[in-house]
């Protein structure tokens, strides 16, 4: 099995380099010294991550040449808008404005988000898988995602992990992390892994760092979830080659931030986010929806707030109430809240990454697919062992739960491409 398409280096200027697939270019980062013009390598989140030899690249890309183009031509199938919808002219008129390019209202986006009936509701997600294939080809990120403890100092009101939940605790040694991310990669040729835990400072300087530097000898791109540490830290982790951030700061909303997550600072979490990016740390960020108190007008100004942060990917998903904890008598949001969050999402910024995040997956058995067609591009595949996955149970319901892992890669990738899309990764 493989989900990722090896590029031809055809142009290098300084860090930056030109990755050709199949006659589509991207502009990558590149941070070997050994990678010339002409080589075939493997890029993730932007960046180089693998030389690949030229011998096996070859003969991956025989293996991919029919599948690409007919993936290609699915996919645009797909998204093409469908002129026949009938909609409200004011709605009609902001889709137009987004089809033109134009930077929509705050306003406009509330009308947006406000939007009910099924055909608006339909027009409003083709729009956004519009953007997408115009902004990203059919390319679809699928990284892989390990939760190596479920300890937690923190006591956030909506989740499942929260220090004062009595669960069954477990954190992974540093060795079995590097075993389930060898096999990953080696055996199941992911090239990118996202290492997430709770915020467990049991892992100290020295274990993370170990991790990160073994975990990065097998080539593939590293994101950390592991939420607040210092800047010192986390730059020492960039050099041991962790490349990527998964940090939300979870709610714009100040007064709602305050009250669910108690003893935990709202400007401390968005100003390391800040500085995360300027180390040079790819960053993906976002927000729950649907916290107890939340209005439209929130989702609206968390939208935004990702995009000022500069996301190169958007991790949102719907909050799920979880037995044991202070918020689990509320109900969830609706899908479509979330696949019109998707949809803004997207309109507003067309050049970012927007994962399905497993958390839609509870709303229904097709939320991942109608999240990838409402402008979505990415996925995570959890790669935690079955016995640790039951106690890493941030809400209930997740649909992979109970999934055998190979199982669930396979459905994964039928579903993608079904869709027409290529985990190939996308350029910078
Ligand atoms: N429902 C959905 N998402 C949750 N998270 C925590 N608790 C819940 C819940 N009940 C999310 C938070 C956190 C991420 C790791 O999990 O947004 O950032
Ligand atoms: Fe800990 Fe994150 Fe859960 Fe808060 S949301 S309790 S920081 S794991």
């Amino acid at each position: 099995m493989c989900y990722a398409i090896p590029g031809k280096i055809t142009g290098l200027k300084n860090k930056i380099a030109i990755v050709d697939y199949f006659g589509e270019k991207r502009r990558v980062l590149n941070e070997f010294e050994n990678v010339r013009k002409g080589d075939y390598v493997y890029a993730q989140g932007g960046i180089i991550v693998y030389k690949i030899p030229k011998k096996e690249a070859i003969e991956i890309l025989k293996l991919w040449k029919d599948r690409f183009f007919e993936l290609k031509k699915i996919d645009k199938n797909l998204s093409q808008l469908d002129g026949e919808i009938k909609v409200r002219n004011n709605i009609l008129e902001i889709l137009q404005k987004v089809n033109l390019q134009k930077e929509l209202s705050k306003r406009e986006l509330l009308d947006l988000l406000e939007l009910k009936d099924q055909a608006s509701l339909k027009l409003l997600y083709q729009t956004a898988n519009n953007i997408r294939q115009k902004e990203h080809g059919n390319a679809c990120c699928v990284h892989g995602i390990i939760e190596f403890s479920n300890y937690c100092r923190n006591n956030c009101l909506y989740c499942g992990i929260r220090n004062d939940r009595l669960i069954d605790r477990y954190r992974m040694r540093e060795e079995e992390i590097i075993r389930i991310a060898k096999y990953a990669v080696r055996k199941l040729r992911f090239k990118a892994l996202v290492l997430q835990s709770g915020e467990d400072y049991w892992y100290d300087e020295k274990k993370l760092i170990k991790i990160v530097r073994e975990i990065r000898k097998l080539n593939v791109l590293i994101f950390l979830s592991i939420g607040i540490r210092s800047e010192s830290l986390y730059s020492k982790l960039y050099r041991a080659g962790a490349k990527a951030i998964l940090l939300r700061f979870e709610t714009s909303n100040k007064k709602i931030f305050s009250k669910l997550r108690p003893k935990t600072s709202f400007e401390e979490r968005v100003s390391l986010i800040r500085s995360l990016k300027k180390m040079g740390y790819i960053i993906a960020t976002g927000f729950l929806i649907g916290l107890p108190g939340e209005k439209n007008n929130d989702i609206i100004n968390n939208i935004l707030l990702t995009k000022k942060l500069n996301a190169d990917m958007y991790s949102f998903g719907p909050f799920i109430p979880t037995k044991g904890t202070p918020l689990e008598n509320l109900a969830p949001v609706s899908q479509d809240v979330v696949l019109k969050t998707i949809a803004i999402s997207r309109i507003t910024d067309r050049k970012s990454k927007i994962l399905v995040t497993s958390a839609l997956e509870t709303l229904g058995k097709e939320a991942r697919k109608n999240g990838l067609l409402s402008g979505a591009n990415s996925l995570m595949i959890n790669l935690t062992p079955s016995y640790y996955k039951k106690l890493y149970e941030l809400y209930p319901g997740r649909p992979d739960r109970d999934k055998n892992l190979l199982e669930n890669i396979k459905e994964t990738i039928e579903l993608l491409f079904s869709l027409g899309r290529a985990p190939i990764d996308l350029g910078i």
